[in-house]
């Protein structure tokens, strides 16, 4: 019985470094051949794109990924876990005019790469995962959507593709020159028209709108510790900023019951019955708060090679006073906030319902008055539980435990400390 099962996961393994190799035999493009960037090798970044550039935007010099002038491009990163208001925080960056911004990429890397696992714990598969999390991410920042298509599945054909991951949720995908279903002025496409009404997605065209931005956004929810991003954030290609999104677990783990309904079932079993269920996967949970604690721990440690480079923002923080949180994090980005993305906090964070009811994005529903209401939603076991589980994790964020179910349900107590976190200037 022992045999089998190891066999049944080196087989599972050896097949997952293959399809890695794979993937990264095919699709190899030359950063390895290009460590230091400079005017003479910069022509080999790429695949065509780089032999067809843009009209006037043809000298090395102007391929800002190799540039020295870091000033030139941001490469900002929302670090954060499914269900924390990423979506939300994406949103504010993804309404830039300066921003080219992508929903999760990582996506198609763990769908081919490790498909049944969605937070796997197995330390070989994380590598693998992290490796070509890694290598996808810096050639996106690098605005080499082509490098994503190995990863998409069925593969494009002709470099156009209708599968990419909630495109939809891209303003520059779903607008001129990628998609011509809307005019200049449909400036608040929704992320269902757009996919309902966008041709398929022509890549070409999408990574010259990419490098026609000044600045590159990607949410990332697959990444578990923010050490994982070490060599990225330290390469001198790059000019990373990381937003590190923290929400309380508790939140989180109500959001993913109502979300994730096959993953989370027992836990709905135990929120409707009372009772927890024998065979309930604890370590769901204790992953959670395990990776949380590595990663904020982390962040918060301020290493140096995170100087200038990290910011750690509280959701609820956030939903409280959207305007001033979102003014800080493009303080610390060093980029100038524009009406637009001030207009769309004015209209997403009013917490009326028909605006709820309306937006899929995932935001909205999500955003100010909803910060705390899985306090209503999860029992007083279901809570104890989380907070013993996650105690360090809670401490450290400023999220203050319930000793009884009256504290829980009392909404005029908050449950959110004051806490400042500086951005590591
Ligand atoms: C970097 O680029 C910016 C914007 O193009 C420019 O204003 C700035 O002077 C440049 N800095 C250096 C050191 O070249
Ligand atoms: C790709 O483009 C070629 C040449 O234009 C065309 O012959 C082929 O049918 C296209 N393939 C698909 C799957 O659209
Ligand atoms: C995608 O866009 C590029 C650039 O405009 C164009 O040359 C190419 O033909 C388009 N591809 C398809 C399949 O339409
Ligand atoms: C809720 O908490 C407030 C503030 O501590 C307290 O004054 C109030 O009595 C509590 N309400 C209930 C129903 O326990």
């Amino acid at each position: 019985m022992q045999c089998s099962w190891k066999a049944v996961i080196l087989l599972a393994l050896a097949s997952i470094a293959i399809q890695y190799t794979a993937i990264r035999t095919l699709t190899s493009k030359p950063f390895q051949l290009c460590p230091v960037p400079s005017p003479q090798n910069c022509g080999l970044l790429g695949g065509p794109e780089t032999e067809s550039p843009i009209e006037g935007r043809a000298g090395c010099d102007d391929y800002p990924y190799f540039s020295f002038n870091a000033s030139r491009k941001t490469h900002i990163m929302v670090l954060a876990t499914t269900r924390s208001g990423s979506s939300f925080v994406g949103q504010l960056l993804n309404q830039h005019a300066d921003i080219f911004y992508l929903f999760e990429p990582l996506y198609h890397v763990q769908t081919t790469l490790i498909p049944r696992l969605s937070h796997s714990r197995n330390a070989a598969d994380r590598r693998v995962m992290l490796g070509a999390s890694r290598d996808l991410l810096r050639s996106l920042y690098g605005c080499d959507l082509y490098f994503l298509e190995s990863y998409i599945k069925p593969a494009p054909a002709n470099h156009t593709t209708d599968k990419l991951f909630r495109r939809g949720a891209s303003r520059a995908l779903c607008s001129l020159p990628v998609c011509d279903a809307f005019g200049p002025t449909d400036t608040n496409v929704e992320e269902g028209d757009c996919v309902k009404k966008c041709a398929s997605l022509n890549m070409t065209l999408a990574a010259d709108a990419c490098r026609e931005k000044r600045h590159v956004a990607i949410k990332v929810v697959r990444v578990p510790e923010i050490g994982d991003l070490r060599a990225l954030v330290e390469d001198p290609r790059l000019n990373i900023k990381v937003i590190q999104l923290v929400r309380d677990p508790r939140g989180i783990l109500s959001s993913r019951i109502e979300t994730f309904r096959d993953t989370y079932r027992l836990w709905r079993i135990w929120r409707a019955t009372g009772r927890r269920p024998y065979n309930l996967d604890l370590s769901q949970l204790t992953v959670v708060c395990e990776d949380f604690l590595g990663s904020v721990s982390t962040g918060l440690s301020h290493p140096h090679w995170l100087k200038g480079k990290y910011m750690l923002v509280r959701y609820e923080d956030l939903s409280r006073n959207p305007l001033l949180k979102t003014m800080e994090i493009y303080d610390f980005l060093g980029l100038p906030m524009d009406k637009s993305v001030e207009e769309w906090i004015q209209t997403n964070t009013r917490g009326s319902t028909e605006l709820s009811a309306k937006h899929k994005y995932g935001t909205v529903r999500d955003s100010a008055a909803n910060a705390e209401s899985w306090r209503l939603k999860l029992s007083y076991d279901m809570v104890e539980y989380t907070q013993a589980t996650c105690h360090k994790v809670l401490h450290q964020l400023g999220y203050k435990a319930v000793k009884s179910a009256e504290e829980l349900k009392n909404m005029s107590l908050s449950l959110v400390q004051d806490k400042t976190f500086v951005p590591f200037s």
